[in-house]
């Protein structure tokens, strides 16, 4: 742990440290349910100009703390039931055949954004014809959660959330009018101890979901895929049945999680982190992929390892109030599309090297081009095809 003078925060590196943290209730995502901008010394005033970007914040999972929280969380997660998650099982595992091109493509353009909007389309109940809106308010968006967001981002963030916002209230409007069996509908008529959504928290909700879910979810493909093509020899656990990739997937998150930061204020006096006295009001920054690669945590922590026994314990998902409310969706999705990728493309490789994006806080990459010299060829959807690449061990430069 250490402090940073220029960015003004605590952070948090050690896998124990940052748990408990996640846990602790006395930090919070918000303060302003408890004390002034004045207070909280690190804080930004909120800027009047991003406005319609703020409003679609003001009831996500993420902006808000207990008692909204626990208020809202509860009656998302009746909306977003377990089964409901399951039932996207056989659609996830159709898309990522579907959608995955052959010979020479750009993973992430090609394949995982498309799949990714394409599995959040069919739990909102929605068309595709809409994904390309849907990819650009979100990308847009998620702009505005870097450490370093400009005025030209912030303002092209904000029209993205007013016509984001113009949309979802228009989906609402046609559910209620027409019910279905979605999650648009299931969030309209969630009751919990006799309270529902208001139409605001829906259109917060909705947003928050593709945001939180979509990025995340390819930047974990993008980064991961590169993992496994830079170490050719746990590709080919794969392709040999050894490892399965539900398994797997849990490695790729351990090993290069595609969100390396999330921050908590603190919001009482008195906490301590790692031994040390943090004052209330003080920022802390807890780093994801550094607590991932603790060797407190993980034996031999920079090797990648697709069987490794504990992968699941990584810190990927969060933990605490906040832990992430898709992971059982993302596990679903990611496992899906490693296995369409391990049994149609065995001989997958890079074509290019691939370039490291620009953000630090959702860390993927800008484009992953990669070949195959089969094509689809076989659409075998029940076995794993057979180990047919190539076996030299690439270095690991991640
Ligand atoms: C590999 C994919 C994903 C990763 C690594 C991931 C990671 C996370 C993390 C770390 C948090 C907690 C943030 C914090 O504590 O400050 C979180 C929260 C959240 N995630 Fe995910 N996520 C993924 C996929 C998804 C998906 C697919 C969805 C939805 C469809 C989703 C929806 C959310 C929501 C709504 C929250 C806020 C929960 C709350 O504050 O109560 N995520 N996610």
């Amino acid at each position: 742990m250490f402090y940073e003078r220029e960015l003004e925060r605590w952070f948090v590196t050690r896998h124990a440290d940052v748990r408990s943290c996640l846990r602790d209730r006395r930090l919070g995502r918000n303060f302003r349910h408890v004390g002034t901008e004045e207070e909280f010394d690190a804080a930004e005033p909120l800027d009047p100009r991003w406005q319609a970007f703020w409003d679609t914040e003001r009831w996500s999972l993420l902006w808000v703390e207990p008692p909204e929280h626990t208020r809202i969380r509860k009656l998302v997660a009746a909306a977003f039931t377990p089964r409901s998650v399951d039932e996207l099982r056989e659609p996830c595992a159709d898309l990522a055949h579907e959608l995955l091109p052959g010979e020479r493509f750009e993973l992430l353009r090609d394949f995982a954004q498309p799949y990714s909007i394409a599995v959040i389309c069919r739990l909102l109940g929605v068309t595709t014809d809409r994904s390309r809106d849907l990819l650009d308010w979100s990308h847009a968006m998620v702009k505005m959660y870097e450490l370093d967001t400009t005025a030209a981002q912030a303002e092209t963030a904000t029209a993205a959330a007013a016509e984001f916002r113009d949309y979802v209230v228009s989906l609402i409007a046609e559910r209620r009018r027409g019910p279905c069996d979605d999650l648009v509908t299931r969030l309209a008529e969630a009751r919990v101890d006799g309270e529902r959504l208001s139409d605001a928290q829906i259109v917060s909700t909705i947003i928050v979901l593709l945001n939180a879910g979509h990025e995340a979810t390819v930047n974990t493909l993008g980064n991961g895929i590169l993992a496994l093509l830079r170490h050719r020899e746990q590709w080919e656990r794969l392709l040999a049945g050894e490892v399965g990739p539900a398994a797997a997937i849990e490695e790729l998150i351990r090993w290069d999680p595609p969100l390396q930061l999330f921050e908590r204020w603190v919001l009482e006096d008195g906490v301590e982190i790692a031994g040390q006295p943090v004052p209330r009001g003080a920022k802390v920054a807890l780093l994801f992929g550094a607590a991932n690669r603790d060797p407190r945590a993980f034996e031999n922590p920079d090797v990648f390892d697709v069987g490794r026994r504990n992968a699941a314990e990584h810190i990927g998902f969060g933990g605490g109030i906040h832990v992430c409310i898709g992971a059982p969706l993302a596990r679903i999705e990611l496992a899906a599309a490693l296995r369409a990728l391990v049994e149609r493309l065995p001989d997958l490789d890079l074509a290019e090297e691939p370039r490291r994006n620009r953000a630090y806080v959702i860390w993927g990459l800008d484009k992953v081009e990669v070949c195959s010299s089969n094509g689809i060829t076989t659409p075998t959807r029940s076995s794993t095809g057979p180990a047919t690449s190539s076996s030299s061990a690439r270095p690991s430069t991640t």
